[in-house]
This record gives structure tokens, sequence and C-alpha cells, in this order.
């Protein structure tokens, strides 16, 4: 069965977006990205949240972001064939390819896309992810935790979940970033 992953860059206190709605502070360096291109190579479907969704399009909607570097380009490269699955209630039309909108988050559902994929999948939002975890299909959480505090904000990690983890992998970077991979290793009240 397809891992289903949860990848995220955060502040080192541990939000996506700061109170202001901001996440410049969050971009990744090409030394970062080419990283963050190696993890995203093998997966093969994206679940995305509304929001990140309008975020991540651009990848393939305004050639522009791909010129940055070559990285940004080994991004695009990576990020445009893949299947997407938008969730939103809003959402009326979508701008990118082989992109679905679905209404509601039916965990059977994304269990039945475990089952049946070949590649893993992701999920990109914090929003939704939480509902992933709520859910009990997420199965390792990916963190590349920027070095700033901005006090506030939009949480990476759901709170009200209670998970123990195992640690599989990390990685220092020259900007200070720091990434950290675990398995979610069982459900329940972590604390015991
Ligand atoms: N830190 C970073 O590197 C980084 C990178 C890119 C973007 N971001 C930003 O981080 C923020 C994350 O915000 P977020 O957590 O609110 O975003 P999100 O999870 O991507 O999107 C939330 C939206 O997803 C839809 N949704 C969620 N649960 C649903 C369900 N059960 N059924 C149907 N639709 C559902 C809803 O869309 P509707 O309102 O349409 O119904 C909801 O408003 C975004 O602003 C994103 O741009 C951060």
């Amino acid at each position: 069965m397809a891992k289903l992953i949860y990848s995220a860059i955060a502040s080192l206190d541990g939000y996506v977006e700061d109170e202001n709605g901001k996440f410049d502070w969050a971009t990744p360096d090409e030394q970062v990205l080419a990283f963050v291109n190696e993890l995203e190579r093998p997966v093969g479907t994206y679940l995305f949240g509304r929001r990140m969704y309008e975020t991540m399009a651009g990848w393939e909607t305004d050639p522009s972001l791909a010129e940055g570097s070559p990285a940004s380009r080994d991004f695009a490269a990576i990020w445009q064939p893949a299947q997407k699955i938008v969730y939103s209630r809003t959402l009326e039309a979508v701008s990118t390819a082989r992109t679905r909108i679905e209404r509601e988050f039916d965990p059977d559902a994304v269990r039945r896309e475990k089952e049946a994929a070949d590649r893993d999948l992701t999920v990109g939002g914090a929003a939704l992810a939480a509902e992933a975890f709520r859910a009990g299909l997420v199965d390792e959480l990916q963190l590349l935790l920027t070095p700033v505090l901005v006090g506030g904000g939009k949480h990476a990690v759901p709170e009200g979940v209670s998970l123990r983890l195992e640690l599989l992998d990390e990685r220092r970077f020259r900007s200070g970033t720091v990434f950290l991979c675990y398995r979610i290793a069982s459900s329940g009240n972590a604390g015991n």
C-alpha cells in the first residue's frame, strides 16, 4: 500500500503561515529546494487543501517561477505531471492539468486511493492535513523547520492530535533549516 505523507515547511515555532498570513520566510533556498525535489520526485498524487493548491498552482500556470533557478525548473517538472486532488467547497474550476476537485474529505475514499496507488501520496495544506491526521491516514510526517520564530499563525501540525513518532531521517542545511522525517508509530495518548 502506498504511503500518505504530510510534508510542510514551517517556522521553528511550528507555523506554516504567520499571523499576517505571510510565509515568505519559508521560501526554500536552492539547497533546500533541491532536497525537496528528491522528496517529491517519487510522489504520484498530491492531496491539496484549496489554499495550498492556489499557492502551488503557479508552478504550472506561471512560467516565471520555473525560470528562477535550476532547482525551481526541476521542481516545476516534478510537480506538473503528478495527479492532484483539491479539496474545496468553493473552488469552481481548476487551473492545472490532471487535477480534480473533491467537495468533501472522505477518509474511506483516501484509504482506497492509498490501496490502489503504486506511488506515494502527499497531503498539503495544514487544515486539510489535520483532517487526514484525525482520520488516521497519515503514515509519515516530513518537516522542514526554518530558523525563524514568527510568534503565531497557522499551526503546521494539528492541535488535539496525539501520536507517537519514530524518527526516520534528519538533515541540516547551510541556511540553518533542519529536516525531520518521522513515521507515525501509533495513535493514542502520546503522553503514556
Ligand atoms: N509554509 C509554507 O511553505 C507554505 C507554502 C505554501 C503555502 N502556504 C500557505 O499556508 C496556508 C495553509 O492554510 P490552510 O491550512 O488554511 O490551507 P489548506 O488546508 O490548503 O486549505 C484550506 C481549505 O481547504 C478546503 N478544505 C479543507 N478541509 C476540507 C474538507 N473536509 N472538505 C472540503 N474542503 C476542505 C477548504 O476550502 P474552501 O474554503 O474552498 O471550501 C479550506 O478553506 C495557506 O495560506 C498556504 O498558501 C505555506
